[in-house]
């Protein structure tokens, strides 16, 4: 007996937003310069990213790494139609990023009490509060998104039920906001998991745009995103050279890997804008610079249209 589920089409174009400079600078301990990250972000520009995530705009004895957020927007070539988001915690980071004329603010909050203690030292309602306030006073002058960390599971309460998200995705749309992050902070999201949350937010707030974050700490995050694409969600978050992750989740490892996201988009006749030869030396010289391994495997593999020479004279077995 065959069964055949239920599926919808793909869409024919997503639009990435590369969180690599933010998400994955914040994770790294070897400091690095002003200078390097906008060569980072010139690059991805440069690659066709039609998003990227510059900075944030948080405590900078939370997130040392980023404290220079205000100079590496000043220090970035615009170009019109790639937008530059920047990621927000209160008031006073609503301030610092305005300052710097950014395209979106991206509002964080955890729907974990722990999770949410441990990275914003507040609890969720005391964010939300916050979060309110920043999207009264601003929502006319630019456009907003809400991050909502923890969305698929916490690392130190577990599973998180949708109903907890969707509390917060309604108060969230109430207010006006562009979109929501539903974000795996920690890479605990599963197929079944994104798909039933994807249906539900889309049931609740139809004209929200959905963006998806998720972590690779656990090998689903290709899955992750394709059942993502099947659910109708046309707006994702990776970073190139798979790093990434958060300094108060413990356990949290790199991003779902941009070039190999482009790569797999670009299989199934996906068009993303990004050029995958250019996106791949960005990885590369991104990984001179942090002096590591990146985790990506495009990177290393090359796409697969890359042949090799057929040497018959090799002597086998030797
Ligand atoms: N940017 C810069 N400085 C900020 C700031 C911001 N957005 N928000 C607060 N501060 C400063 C305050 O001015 C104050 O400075 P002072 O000690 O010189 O007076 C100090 O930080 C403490 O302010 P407070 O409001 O009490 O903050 P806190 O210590 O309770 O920290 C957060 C709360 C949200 C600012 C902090 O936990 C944070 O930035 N977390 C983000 C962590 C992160 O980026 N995680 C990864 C991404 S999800
Ligand atoms: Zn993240």
């Amino acid at each position: 007996m065959t069964v055949s589920l239920p599926s919808k089409l793909l869409p024919s174009k997503v639009v990435l937003c590369d969180v690599a400079p933010r998400d994955g600078l914040q994770n790294e301990t070897k400091p690095v310069s002003t200078a390097q990250k906008i060569a980072l972000v010139q690059g991805l520009i440069q690659a066709g990213l039609p998003r990227i995530e510059v900075t944030s705009f948080v405590s900078p004895k939370a997130i040392p790494q980023l404290a220079d957020a205000h100079d590496v927007m000043h220090g970035i070539t615009r170009k019109p139609g790639v937008e530059l988001v920047v990621l927000v915690p209160n008031q006073k980071g609503a301030e610092r990023a305005l300052a710097c004329s950014p395209d979106e603010l991206n509002l964080v909050m955890s729907v974990t009490a722990s999770h949410s203690k441990a990275n914003l030292r507040m609890t969720p309602d005391e964010s939300f509060e916050k979060l309110q306030q920043v999207i009264l006073q601003t929502r006319e002058k630019v456009k907003l998104n809400v991050s909502l960390s923890c969305s698929f599971g916490c690392p130190f309460e577990g599973n998180v039920e949708a109903s907890e998200v969707l509390h917060w995705v309604s108060r969230f749309h109430a207010l006006g906001v562009t979109g929501v992050s539903l974000c795996d902070t920690t890479g605990m999201a599963y197929p079944s998991q994104v798909r039933a949350l994807v249906e539900q937010t889309q049931a609740l707030a139809p004209t929200l745009r959905i963006t998806l974050h998720f972590h690779n700490s656990r090998g689903l995050g290709l899955a992750n995103v394709f059942e993502g694409l099947r659910a109708g969600v046309t707006h994702f978050d990776a970073c190139t050279g798979g790093i990434g992750g958060c300094p108060y989740a413990p356990g949290a490892s790199g991003n779902v890997c941009m070039e190999d996201i482009v790569h797999a988009l670009h299989c199934e006749g996906i068009e993303t804008g990004v050029d995958l030869a250019q996106l791949i030396d960005v990885s590369k010289s991104l990984g001179q610079t942090l002096e590591h391994p990146l985790s990506g495997q495009v990177v290393y593999a090359g796409p697969r249209s890359r042949r090799y020479a057929c040497d018959l004279a090799k002597p086998q077995g030797a």
